[in-house]
């Protein structure tokens, strides 16, 4: 029994001395275990994300009020969409749709692949329903060209404002600030409610439907018996509510993470071949994907033009075209650009890329590795959904590539390349977001108490619940 003892001292000695945990948990020293641990540490990569951010519990009654609120048409102006039309827990925090559908939908109800624009409508929503799964940990900014953006620790700017001002009723936090938004505009919630009204006006109006049938949830979650109920039942609660029942949604629990920790089993030597490759620069033989996609949250939060193909109508009403960061900043150079997405459950939150091109995460995998090559091969077939015009698909698709394009192609290029960076960002998939039952606390049973009976729980197709 002493010689194995010893032996085992004197390993783990030595592989203190080299400081790396992830050789004490377990004796599977692989090469590409050592090269991935000194990445790792050079990256200063811990696997967790949400360090020193503080996350709501979707227990508290401020996070259940926001539930209900992100579930209910009355926030809708035309009382057909509620947040959930886009934004399903059960559809990676999206909808698995390309371009989503709010207002003039067939089937209010209906949400995902098989949610359709009413006859001979298109879909008007010009980007993909980003996820609301981690949205705590944007610490720059929402939306895909930023337009909510934190200038400093006590000011964040909006579109109610000019670009770079501080808005006022941004309320704390960005999430907050982001949820003011969506009510106003007229494809996803408005309609034509109080159409060319101001957004404060509009949103006043849409708090006053709440007065009759909220103030007892909004008191119980406020904790105010008191105050009258305009100071209760308003805009800023709703959207502090709201925004609280977003940030509870944490999902960071993955086998990379496990495997940053030490655990040299987490994942598999395809995912550890992809890992290798998405963190190593080109000059090391990499891809180099973690230049945008950094730290624990893989994003750098920062803006590129990637190339990323426009599909439908397009951001810019006259010419159809999305022109991204530029049409908040004006600046030429900000022309394509857009925000680097976390990839923490990208597995879920397909379709991919700001409108949705991409089917498939092989596809836009193959696009990051070289934009241009897939621009020019880009397969207009897998557009399925009906309501996409394709004719400005065609037209804008390839725009990009005429400015600056911010990926430079990963020389000497495999087929296998592909299928180990998407091995690799399976790995960042919480189980629970494939779990309906792991999620149910982020869905309000049909049961529930709903307080104007208007809620939208959502059906796969007519009849089927999801
Ligand atoms: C019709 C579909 C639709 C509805 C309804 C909708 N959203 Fe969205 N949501 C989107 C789209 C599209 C974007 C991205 C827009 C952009 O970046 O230009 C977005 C962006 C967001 C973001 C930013 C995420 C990020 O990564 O920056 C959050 C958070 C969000 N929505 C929450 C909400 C809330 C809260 C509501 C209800 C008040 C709501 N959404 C209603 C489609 C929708
Ligand atoms: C120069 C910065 C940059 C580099 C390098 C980069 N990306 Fe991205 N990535 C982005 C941006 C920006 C987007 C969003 C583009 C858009 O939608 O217009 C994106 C989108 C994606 C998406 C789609 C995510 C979603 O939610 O739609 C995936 C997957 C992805 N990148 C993976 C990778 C991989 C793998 C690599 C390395 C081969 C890589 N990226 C390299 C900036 C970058």
């Amino acid at each position: 029994m002493r010689r194995p003892h010893l032996f085992t001292a004197i390993a783990s000695a030595l592989l203190l001395m080299a400081g790396n945990t992830a050789y004490a948990q377990n004796n599977t020293t692989q090469p590409i275990d050592a090269e991935l641990s000194a990445l790792i540490s050079e990256l200063n990569l811990t696997g967790n994300p949400a360090k020193g951010i503080q996350i709501p519990s979707i227990q508290s009654p401020k996070a259940q009020l926001g539930m209900k609120l992100f579930y209910s048409k009355t926030l809708g102006g035309d009382q057909t969409t509620a947040c959930v039309s886009c934004h399903h827990p059960v559809l990676g925090g999206g909808d698995a749709l390309s371009l989503p559908i709010g207002v003039g939908s067939v089937n209010p109800e209906v949400l995902g692949p098989n949610r359709v624009m009413k006859k001979d409508e298109m879909v008007s929503v010009p980007r993909n329903s980003p996820t609301t799964f981690n949205v705590a940990l944007w610490k720059q900014h929402m939306f895909h060209d930023g337009r909510v953006k934190r200038l400093d620790k006590y000011s964040i700017s909006t579109p109610d404002v000019k670009h770079d001002q501080g808005d006022p009723l941004a309320g704390d936090n960005l999430v907050q600030a982001q949820a003011r938004f969506p009510i106003t505009s007229m494809e996803e919630m408005r309609g034509e409610y109080m159409k060319g009204s101001y957004n404060q006006t509009l949103r006043r109006g849409l708090t006053e439907r709440l007065q009759d049938n909220w103030e007892k949830s909004f008191r119980v979650a406020f904790k105010d018996h008191d105050s009258p109920i305009r100071d209760v039942v308003n805009e800023q609660n709703v959207s502090v509510a709201i925004s609280e029942y977003e940030r509870s949604q944490l999902f960071i629990k993955n086998s990379w993470s496990e495997y940053v920790e030490g655990n040299t089993q987490a994942i598999s030597e395809q995912a550890k071949r992809g890992a290798a490759l998405f963190f190593k620069t080109q000059a090391n033989g990499g891809a180099d994907c973690a230049s945008c996609h950094s730290g624990d949250f893989f994003s750098d939060e920062q803006f590129y033009n990637t190339a990323m193909p426009q599909i439908g109508e397009g951001k810019i009403a006259e010419t159809k075209e999305d022109l991204g960061c530029y049409s908040i900043t004006g600046a030429e150079d900000d022309k394509y650009q857009f925000r680097t997405p976390s990839l923490l459950n990208v597995e879920v939150t397909g379709p991919w890329g700001h409108s949705g091109a991409y089917q498939t995460l092989e596809g836009v995998t193959a696009h990051m590795l070289n934009p241009k090559k897939a621009v020019r091969s880009y397969d207009m077939g897998q557009l399925k959904q009906k309501g996409i015009d394709l004719e400005h698909t065609r037209k804008h698709t390839a725009d990009a590539l005429m400015a600056n394009v911010d990926i430079k192609p990963m020389p000497n290029q495999a087929k296998q390349d592909v299928k180990d960076l998407v091995s690799f960002m399976k790995t960042l998939t919480d189980p629970c977001v494939k779990s309906r039952e792991c999620l149910s606390p982020w869905i309000p049973d049909q049961n529930s108490n709903d307080p104007d009976n208007n809620m939208l729980h959502g059906l796969r197709k007519a009849g089927q619940r999801l």
